[in-house]
């Protein structure tokens, strides 16, 4: 087992907090602590509780119909569910099947325990829909868990609940399991999925309050399943992480998801808003194209190779000229002409962030073109 730093984060060291303009976050903006009114006044500092405060599995678990508190444990962000899932699933040399692009911890986490990752692609000429067939393909007897992520980070890809219970079907029949990462599944636009964890037993669904709630300073995520057995494993390994969640996140969580309908109407007014000025920047130009993320806050984009302009130049010189923070594709493993592009942030930001992107692409044009032959006077 040996575990390496992830490319992703690497990049948000070295730029997140010295840009003015954040493109390439993958969560609706950030809120400030004063901005969510919450009182911490009184509340014990002490250890919390190891599988998560009881009154905040409960509220959890509204969202899971015919589940109680008692199928959700609360994790230090989707994070340490997903390293907590993957650790009790798996051993060394098991084969797991990785969604691709994704956030990276999700094919890193079982390489690092040594698993054999393969990675199922959503290809870019097939809208970033997941083939199935060809999911069904990949999984073999030796499969222990397929992790797939929808409304995925960084496409922007959805399923139906159609796909989704084919795919529950495959892995039934397969006797393996699914883990269904549905961090983003409250800010959709058309239809809003089930929790898949409530259509099998074989489903582990993992969440968070990062995307969809803006707070993902406070660490906290959690997973959810009909699977007692799998429950108390996780509680075992978190344990060993963690102890247990810190109480002063709790409290917020609680705060912020007392009011959540609200919140996530208005969230999601905010970004429907963005995505369609991001998308009428991109069907104006050249130079660009993207996929239509149908839900959540990021998308996908490329630029074109037609351009001639090298991709990693065009991504610094947007951060380092114009203190714009987007992400470049070889952060998810993919062709660097692909960027991860944000639209969780207000709408101004968006605005001057993509006039940013246009000047910076501009300016390495003007670098590329074949310049005069200056010849000498006289
Ligand atoms: C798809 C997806 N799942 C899970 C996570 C984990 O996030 P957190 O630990 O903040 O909940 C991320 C983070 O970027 C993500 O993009």
């Amino acid at each position: 087992m040996w575990f390496q730093r992830m490319t992703l984060e690497v990049w948000f060291d070295k730029y997140q907090y010295e840009v003015d303009y954040d493109i390439g976050e993958s969560a609706v903006k950030y809120m400030t602590f004063d901005q969510l009114g919450v009182d911490l006044a009184g509340l014990p500092l002490r250890y919390g509780y190891h599988e998560g405060r009881p009154d905040l599995r409960e509220l959890l678990a509204h969202d899971y119909p015919g589940f109680t508190g008692e199928n959700v444990i609360v994790t230090s962000g989707g994070s340490e569910a997903n390293f907590a899932i993957m650790s009790a699933l798996c051993k060394p040399g098991d084969h797991v099947i990785v969604e691709h692009p994704n956030y990276a911890s999700m094919y890193e986490v079982p390489r690092s325990l040594g698993c054999n990752v393969e990675l199922f692609h959503l290809e870019y000429d097939n809208a970033f829909k997941p083939d199935i067939d060809k999911l069904q393909s990949m999984i073999t007897p030796e499969t222990k868990i397929v992790s797939l992520t929808h409304p995925n980070n960084p496409t922007g890809s959805m399923v139906t609940e159609g796909e989704l219970r084919r795919i529950i079907e495959i892995i039934e029949n397969n006797n393996t399991y699914l883990l269904f990462d549905e961090t983003y599944r409250e800010m959709c636009f058309d239809f809003m999925l089930p929790p898949a964890s409530i259509l099998s037993p074989r489903v582990i669904s993992l969440s968070s309050m990062s995307k969809c709630y803006g707070i993902p300073g406070i660490r906290l995520g959690w997973a959810a399943t009909q699977d007692k057995q799998l429950l108390a494993q996780l509680l075992a390994i978190r344990e060993q992480i963690s102890i247990t969640n810190n109480v002063m996140s709790e409290a917020i969580a609680l705060k912020v998801l007392a009011d959540k309908e609200k919140f996530l109407a208005n969230a999601r007014r905010q970004i429907k808003t963005n995505r369609d000025y991001v998308d009428q920047w991109m069907a104006a130009r050249d130079d660009f194209e993207w996929i239509f993320p149908e839900a959540g806050v990021v998308g996908f984009p490329r630029l074109k190779k037609t351009t001639g302009v090298d991709p990693e130049d065009l991504i610094v010189s947007i951060v380092e000229n114009y203190r714009t923070f987007t992400i470049p594709g070889r952060c998810f493993e993919s062709d660097n002409h692909h960027f991860r592009l944000g639209f969780g942030a207000n709408l101004d930001e968006i605005k001057i962030g993509l006039d940013n992107v246009d000047k910076a692409l501009a300016g390495l044009k003007q670098t590329n073109s074949p310049r005069e032959t200056k010849l000498p006077a006289g």
